[in-house]
């Protein structure tokens, strides 16, 4: 998304991927951060490119732990502001990888505002990214499969099939055609 390119990170090549990877798990990946008053709005409270931001490089992490390659978001999901994160408060963003195809990972991800003298904490933004993993070359390279356990997971999973089949929708009637 935007100008944040997580594949863009210099770091040594990976290396060669292994035929028919096994199913792996993904565990939640946690970034903290507090709400400066240069990252707010008007409102005093935080402006919303700078918890996509947060979000897009948990998210990218949460990937790069699951598939150990380079990934780029390829669409940013339904992401809903429920509730703003004010000034001078916690911030907390976990994400997850929910579903995934062959190439591509669905993310979930989640955003807690949390008050840092009370300990009150909300659930203030949700939703779900596109990650596709590349190879050394630049092209879309098989991700494990995702291994689904609990309850949770399964719902999860279901939630990313939903993701994953509006995004298929929007794609068949025309929204990315060529400018
Ligand atoms: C994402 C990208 C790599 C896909 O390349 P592509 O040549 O279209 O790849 P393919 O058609 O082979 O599809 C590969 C996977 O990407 C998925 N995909 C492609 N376009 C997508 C989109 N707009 N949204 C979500 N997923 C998408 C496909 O469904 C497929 O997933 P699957 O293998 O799990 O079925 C390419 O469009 C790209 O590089 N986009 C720019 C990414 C970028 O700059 N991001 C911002 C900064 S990080």
């Amino acid at each position: 998304m935007g100008s944040m390119c997580a594949a863009s990170l210099r770091r040594p090549p990976p290396p060669p991927r292994p035929a028919g990877l096994p199913p792996q798990r993904s565990d939640w990946t946690t970034s903290v951060d507090t709400v400066f008053p240069n990252n707010a709005n008007p409102l005093g409270t935080a402006f919303g490119g700078y918890v996509l931001q947060l979000i897009d490089v948990t998210s990218a992490i949460a990937c790069f732990r699951f598939a150990r390659t380079q990934v780029v978001t390829a669409s940013t999901e339904p992401i809903d502001f429920r509730a703003p994160v004010h000034v001078g408060e916690i911030v907390e963003v976990r994400s997850r990888v929910v579903w995934t195809g062959r190439t591509s990972m669905i993310v979930r991800c989640e955003v807690t505002g949390e008050n840092p003298f009370s300990g009150e904490r909300r659930l203030c933004t949700s939703g779900h990214l596109n990650f596709v993993a590349l190879d050394a070359n630049g092209r879309p390279t098989p991700v494990p499969q995702l291994l689904v356990e609990t309850d949770e997971e399964r719902a999860q999973w279901a939630e990313g099939e939903r993701v994953r089949a509006a995004m298929l929708q929007r794609r068949d009637a025309g929204s990315h055609t060529e400018p």
